[in-house]
């Protein structure tokens, strides 16, 4: 079926960060278990993927497990961990193919072997790759990150006079890359849960209803045009 040409605003939102949310609520709704929640929900990845390059969206972040996440259930956090395994040795051919340049954010320590080698690979492989540049936050945690910055700078023997805001950036998982202008939360919940405390301090922050995996090319759509009519001041006051 032919897409209706988007109406986007004048300020498309260079990056999108998204809290990938309600995976567990769309399986329990189907009478599934959670897991083919999960499943579903990375399927979904790929159309996002695909409407933001469309759409002119230049780095794209989602938040695929925390750190908070090692506490659920055995199963399910070694079900995760498969699924990922899976969707990244399925998926980053034609990733690299589409020109995605793909980032991990978090901690490789503590992911199987197996799946630290394939994350490897893969950002090796996609390093040069500029058409959208995906971070996925995955064994991450916004406070761990901070910490290990913390931990970075002092090992270094940073003066405390060296330290600024813009160097404490460099520090982050996500160095060189520029602060989410729009955080995406879906299912309804609206917390941060530990997502990009430092980088989201000015974004702008949307929750729309849609549990993840129902969450589409349209829903994407109308997250960024209410990004287009906030009027972002970061604490100034601006003339009309
Ligand atoms: C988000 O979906 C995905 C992960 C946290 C890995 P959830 O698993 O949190 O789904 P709900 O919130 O239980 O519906
Ligand atoms: C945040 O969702 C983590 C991811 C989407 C990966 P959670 O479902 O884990 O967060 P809480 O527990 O509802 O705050
Ligand atoms: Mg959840």
């Amino acid at each position: 079926m032919a897409k209706d040409k988007p109406k986007l605003p004048d300020q498309v939102p260079q990056h999108i960060a998204i809290i990938m949310d309600g995976n567990g609520r769309w399986a329990k709704q189907r009478g599934l278990p959670r897991l083919a929640g999960h499943r579903a929900g990375t399927d979904n990845l790929r159309r996002i993927i695909e409407a933001c390059v469309e759409f002119g969206v230049k780095y794209l972040t989602i938040y695929a497990f925390s750190t908070e996440n090692w506490g659920r259930p055995e199963d399910e956090v070694s079900g995760l961990m498969s699924i990922f395994d899976e969707v990244f040795e399925r998926e980053l051919t034609e990733l690299h193919r589409q020109g995605v340049q793909l980032r991990h954010l978090g901690r490789l320590e503590g992911l199987r072997e197996s799946l630290r080698e394939k994350v490897r690979n893969g950002l090796e492989l996609t390093k040069n790759n500029n058409r959208l540049v995906l971070n996925v936050a995955f064994n991450y945690g916004g406070r761990d990150e901070i910490v290990h910055a913390i931990k970075s700078m002092l090992k270094e023997s940073m003066a405390p006079g060296a330290v600024t805001e813009d160097l404490v950036s460099r520090y982050l998982y996500t160095s060189g890359i520029p602060d989410p202008d729009l955080v995406i939360r879906t299912s309804g919940e609206q917390r941060i849960s530990n997502f990009l405390i430092w980088q989201a301090a000015y974004a702008e922050w949307v929750f729309p209803e849609t549990l993840w995996p129902d969450f589409g090319r349209e829903e994407l759509l109308a997250a960024i045009q209410e990004f287009g009519r906030r009027e972002r001041r970061f604490g100034l006051i601006l003339e009309h």
